[in-house]
């Protein structure tokens, strides 16, 4: 999480940088600041949403061709003005902004403090700027002591420098944390992703970990930490993406939601084949598949929910045993895995540091590692053996509804794929089901004909404390879905349950207070649920369900949705809780597209 921007060039920095922390805000979003050089280093720094800050102190004001800048999500001290970025040596010469974690900070800064050292903020990211200054103090040039303070310190950086009698260098470096070059006419861009280099040039260079660069207006040039030279090629970024706007949508998020049926489109745009699915870039051969005897699926948040529904793809489709788990617990089990296994990773960021650790744990066990990735170029998207990139575009709501759908688009032609392969999917259920994703768009369309009646809803449930939410099977990955937007979004607390599972203990929560929401479409399990559903309303809760069926079964509120396959129903029925929670959230007038306390990518564990 947070973003990182540096300019150098011949243009004035701050408006570049002010501009790129903004379309990097979702990364992180508790404080920010930019620094320039212009004979002296200026800067400028406070606490909340850069439109705030920047409204209280006028970035614009600072002067010079060369600046850094950061939109901050705090991991050490709390946000707050003096733990905002940049930060500074003791003399003030030098500048840093920082996106990761020093692991090994508390050490440093005792030695530092030692040393003479004044701390003035609670972060750990000071502890670089300190250790840099020590070292030219002893005689190193400025690129000797950042590359042997690089040496010193532990974790994950993505780091920014600048030094006052060096007004023409930037010093940047990138270990774990994401970090990108844009190579201009005359100037160079730095930032943790495309996003807002794309606007001014389609060339970059994703740097790699360990790379560490000293960049010039005309230049860049990269070494390891080994300090051996490196060649990074440049990129051409294929896509001249618009500049990423609302549209006429409020909200990110509702533009997302919105978007799905196109999203969808591009996730299977060239990658139906008759009786069969393709891809470019899987990089699994015939044999490879025939020999998978386990697939792993893996994945945070709302990624994790993507792989509980991609596990019961791959057994009920492709028929190879499925286990799910927790990125953040794979990478601490000493997973038991052999080369018959295949490990399959969720991220749409593809930064999550625990999944990044996941693969690394199944790639020491000398397992395949496919990505199911939206963020082209990004770190996981370059670590696996192969992947498929989701194509929803720019996610920009930090809460995840198109790339949702999208996995699961994804998840759903890689089972028919490998159940081909294996000859475990005949050609004509392929073809079925090829044809039932084709109609999709269309049916998720329909989906948006209830959002009146979700309005409605929110407007009458919007004050309560908890919600519950339940689903069977494939819907019960959706149920925590749901809950996880609403919680996200709105800070209502909820949860999802199996409806089964209700009543061995949940059920005790239920009282007039407490909304149910239960989706129910009519599947082989909707009797089954009805009785759930039966189950609360005799304990007077309140059910909202989310249906196709058209009668009305005495239900509180009742929210229809148009008939798929049950393979498909979890992108159908995932859309009205998405919007349930969005216009919960409106109503309590949250700050949707940066809800507190979150970010867009988790990069640090
Ligand atoms: C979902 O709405 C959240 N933004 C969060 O749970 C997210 O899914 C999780 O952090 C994983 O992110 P990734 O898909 O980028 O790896
Ligand atoms: N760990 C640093 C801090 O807490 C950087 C956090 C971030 O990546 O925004 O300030």
């Amino acid at each position: 999480m947070c973003g990182i921007a540096a300019y150098i060039g011949q243009k004035e920095a701050a408006p570049i940088i002010l501009d790129f922390i903004k379309k990097l805000e979702y990364r992180g979003y508790d404080s920010c600041g930019i620094a320039t050089l212009n004979g002296s280093l200026t800067y400028k720094k406070g606490t909340g949403k850069i439109d705030d800050v920047d409204q209280k102190i006028n970035f614009l004001n600072l002067k010079g061709n060369i600046g850094i800048g950061h939109t901050r999500w705090a991991t050490h001290g709390e946000p707050s003005d003096k733990n905002a970025h940049p930060h500074f040596s003791c003399e003030g010469n030098i500048a840093i902004v920082h996106n990761g974690i020093i692991e090994n900070s508390e050490e440093l800064k005792k030695i530092l403090i030692k040393g003479g050292h004044e701390f003035r903020s609670e972060t750990d990211t000071e502890v670089v700027v300190h250790l840099i200054e020590d070292l030219i103090n002893e005689g190193n040039t400025m690129e000797e002591a950042f590359a042997k303070t690089l040496k010193l310190i532990q974790g994950a950086f993505a780091i920014v420098a600048m030094n006052k009698n060096e007004p023409n260098r930037l010093y940047v470096v990138k270990q774990s944390s994401p970090l990108v070059l844009g190579v201009g006419d005359n100037e160079i861009f730095v930032a943790s992703d495309v996003l807002p280099i794309q606007l001014h040039t389609n060339k970059v260079v994703y740097l790699q970990d360990g790379d560490f660069a000293v960049v010039t207006n005309n230049d860049y040039k990269i070494k390891n930490l080994s300090e051996i030279k490196v060649n990074r090629e440049i990129t051409i970024l294929s896509e001249n993406l618009e500049e990423i706007s609302k549209g006429d949508f409020e909200h990110f998020m509702l533009k997302e939601i919105y978007e799905q049926p196109e999203s969808i489109k591009r996730a299977f745009k060239g990658r139906i084949d008759k009786d069969n699915a393709k891809f470019g870039g899987l990089n699994l051969n015939i044999d490879d598949i025939k020999k998978i005897k386990r697939v792993v699926l893996t994945g945070c948040g709302t990624s994790w929910h993507a792989c509980l529904i991609g596990g019961y793809y791959i057994e009920e489709i492709s028929k190879i045993a499925a286990q799910v788990e927790y990125a953040s617990e794979f990478r601490y089990k000493n997973p038991v895995l052999g080369k018959d296994d295949l490990l399959i990773v969720l991220s749409q960021s593809g930064e999550t540091a625990d999944s990044i650790a996941a693969i690394q744990e199944a790639k020491e066990k000398g397992v395949k590692t496919i990505g199911l990735v939206n963020v082209v170029g990004s770190p996981i998207a370059r670590m696996v053996d192969g992947g498929i990139y989701l194509h929803a575009g720019h996610e920009i709501g930090v809460a995840s509804t198109k790339t949702f759908t999208s996995h699961l688009t994804a998840l759903y032609l890689l089972s028919i794929y490998l159940g081909r392969i294996n000859g475990n999917l005949s050609k004509e259920k392929a073809k079925e089901m090829l044809n039932d994703l084709e109609n999709l768009p269309d049916k998720i369309k329909e989906t948006f004909n209830s959002v009146e009646e979700i309005k409605k809803i929110a407007n009458k449930y919007f004050k309560s404390k908890n919600a519950l939410y339940l689903g069977r099977h494939y819907n019960f990955p959706v149920a925590l879905e749901g809950a996880l937007k609403l919680k996200e979004i709105s800070y209502i607390h909820a949860e999802g349950y199996p409806a089964a599972e209700m009543k061995h203990g949940p059920i005790a929560l239920i009282d007039e207070n407490m909304p149910v929401i239960v989706i129910a479409p009519e599947d082989r399990l909707y009797s089954k649920v009805m009785s759930n559903i039966q189950e609360v309303k005799s304990r007077k809760g309140k059910v909202i369900v989310v249906t196709t069926d058209e009668s009305k079964n005495g239900f509180d509120e009742i929210i229809k949705i148009p008939k798929v396959s049950e393979f498909l129903m979890p992108i159908i029925s995932v859309v009205p809780v998405q919007l349930l929670a969005y216009y919960i959230a409106k109503e309590r007038n949250c700050d949707i597209d940066k809800p507190r306390n979150l970010a867009k990518s988790v990069t640090v564990e």
